[in-house]
């Protein structure tokens, strides 16, 4: 039977086993493969999307549970590469192979649009579950402070909208190699 959701802002079918994982349906059925495969038991946080804007592991998260749900992707996250994390991310450097990247910027996301100044260990908290084999831990450090500051420079004292329900999500094809 057909499973309904939302990914990026757009309404989509799947008619898939209600047990097959959410990052399975990204990368096999969709074609979506900025969501990376790693190792596929809640370890590593490649496959980390946001469910209802909280960070989650689609590797354990069978398609069944996110039925009627908003997820966005690391395709969706901006129509432009525009989200401050985005933009903090390539004026530190931050990657070096960049596998493991997708997800640390998805988990850095869904930090900075609950919490406006991040301290170094509410950080290292966000971010513990995201595994870096090159070792980028120290720049991703900067680079969530320096996501912070841009969003914060976004938002409007008016706004109580964080930049991912601000922006348009259109999907858009931003993410790493597959
Ligand atoms: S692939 Fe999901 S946490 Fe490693
Ligand atoms: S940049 Fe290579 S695994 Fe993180």
């Amino acid at each position: 039977m057909a499973i309904q959701l939302i990914i990026n802002g757009k309404p989509q079918s799947v008619d898939v086993p209600p047990n097959m994982p959410l990052l399975w349906v990204l990368r096999d059925t969709l074609g979506m493969v900025g969501t990376k495969f790693g190792c596929g038991m809640a370890l590593c946080g490649a496959c980390t999307v946001h469910i209802e804007g909280v960070a989650s592991r689609s590797c354990i998260t069978p398609i069944s549970a996110v039925a009627g749900k908003k997820v966005t992707t690391i395709e969706g996250l901006s129509p432009d590469r525009n989200h401050p994390v985005q933009r903090a991310w390539i004026e530190m450097d931050v990657p070096q192979c960049g596998y493991c990247q997708s997800g640390q910027i998805m988990s850095a996301a869904a930090l900075i649009a609950k919490s406006v100044r991040p301290s170094d260990s509410e950080i290292d908290d966000a971010m513990k579950g995201n595994i870096c084999r090159c070792g980028t831990y120290q720049r991703i450090r900067q680079a969530v402070h320096r996501a912070a500051e841009l969003h914060n420079a976004m938002v409007t004292p008016s706004s109580t909208e964080g930049p991912e329900e601000a922006l348009d999500l259109e999907t858009v094809e931003v993410g790493g190699a597959a």
